[in-house]
């Protein structure tokens, strides 16, 4: 249980809130290089600002206030050019700075004046990496972009799906380091679901939560299992500051504002063996539903069950309501080391895990349970051996709706398109 105080501590992330100012210190995922392939500017909301993220005519991204310098159109609805992106109401030129470099009116019957002064807006830094934008919204210097090893994988399919969440972040996040929840919401009701009448998934037997730099790691023993399986050698992953890995791919639930939340998820198949080398141009990037036609929450598919939890527990949990216990620690664990972090960049320091060294960000080994499987691959006619990869032949297990190009693209990979 937490005071109202405390709760609002780790939920709120406007600029100038301690979790908002904390979590600016992190390069954050914003989404797919490839949802700016057809339209190369998109409105954004993040952290409670709303932005337009864009890619110009030379190949440069930005992420700039959503509202012109002059009188505040949706630069949006404006177009990129050689560098930056004009508005479309009386034609402004803004770059990726945020600097006013064009006032057409202006620069025709006013030459040499200082109509630009005052007329910067914010502009954040964007860089590309594994097919994702990336945004960093803090004070500068911007650390460095954290290139988590697998980013690094190749001969992968690789694919990006997002959901919008309309709830708070932060009970996202708790999600990350709640491995008991895998044994009810995802193997006991997953099998309701489909008619079953008991709750015969393997019981969690033992669990352990320890914290390292990049977040915490937790560790289970599920009947059937010992301490010398890699669910309990190696464990998952609960990354900092607000994301989690799981061996194969990665999600991150990002702020857009107190109440609303984007799910980002990065996905990772090694193609069969005797299928190399395979070079994915682009990595496609989704939209998850999350609801169905009668508006029911969609419970068929691993994250969206993640989302009827997330979703269930309020706009913003209540948490002087609940009743934290042994399954929980490692939650417990992570509130902590959010209060000390917010304490740590109240007093001017880097907080954990920020990374200004630029050889120590470029291949950051995280603990894997599948880097064998991923970095080595396996024959096809061995991917029935393998649980998630016998799933994932037959369908995206992890999020309902996948489109159907993206589908087929895969299934060419793997070299089982019909
Ligand atoms: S409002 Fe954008 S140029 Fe006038
Ligand atoms: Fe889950």
């Amino acid at each position: 249980m937490l005071t109202a105080t405390k709760n609002e501590l780790l939920t709120r992330v406007d600029p100038g809130t301690p979790m908002g100012e904390l979590l600016r210190r992190y390069w954050q995922p914003i989404g797919g290089a490839s949802q700016l392939d057809g339209n190369p500017i998109k409105a954004i909301r993040l952290f409670g600002e709303d932005l337009v993220v864009y890619k110009d005519l030379t190949g440069r991204y930005g992420l700039i206030d959503r509202h012109c310098p002059h009188r505040r159109a949706d630069m949006s609805y404006g177009w990129v050019e050689e560098k930056g992106v004009r508005c479309s109401y009386h034609g402004w030129l803004v770059d990726e700075k945020g600097h006013t470099l064009e006032q057409p009116y202006e620069d025709t019957t006013l030459p040499r004046t200082s109509a630009r002064e005052g007329c910067n807006v914010r502009a954040y830094p964007v860089k590309e990496c594994a097919g994702m934008l990336w945004a960093y919204m803090g004070p500068l210097p911007a650390p460095e972009l954290p290139v988590w090893e697998p980013f690094t994988w190749d001969n992968g399919f690789r694919e990006i799906v997002l959901a919008e969440v309309p709830c708070n972040w932060f009970q996202c996040q708790e999600n990350s380091i709640d491995p008991v929840h895998f044994e009810w919401m995802h193997d006991n009701w997953s099998r309701r679901l489909k008619g079953s009448n008991s709750n015969d998934a393997p019981k969690h037997l033992k669990l352990r939560f320890e914290a390292f730099e990049h977040g915490l790691i937790y560790r289970r023993v599920r009947e059937g299992q010992s301490l010398e399986d890699r669910y309990w050698t190696v464990g998952r992953v609960c990354l900092w500051p607000n994301g989690f890995y799981l061996g194969s791919h990665f999600e991150w639930r990002v702020p857009v504002d107190d109440e609303n939340t984007m799910q980002i998820g990065w996905f990772f198949v090694r193609v069969p063996n005797g299928r190399e080398p395979y070079v994915q141009e682009t990595v496609p990037t989704w939209v998850s539903p999350i609801k169905d036609d009668s508006g029911r929450w969609i419970s068929s598919h691993v994250i969206n069950q993640d989302i009827v939890a997330w979703v269930g527990q309020g706009r913003i949990a209540d948490r002087t309501k609940e009743n934290l216990r042994a399954s929980d620690i490692g939650i417990q664990m992570m509130r902590r080391r959010f209060f000390e972090e917010m304490d740590a960049v109240a007093a001017g320091k880097d907080p954990g895990g920020v990374i200004r060294n630029p050889n120590e960000a470029q291949c950051i080994p995280l603990p894997n349970m599948r880097r064998e499987t991923n970095t080595q691959g396996v024959p096809l006619d061995k991917f029935e051996d393998d649980p998630v990869l016998r799933q994932l032949l037959r369908e995206f297990r992890y999020h309902y709706g996948q489109p159907p190009e993206v589908r087929r693209s895969f299934e060419e990979a793997m070299g089982i398109a019909g």
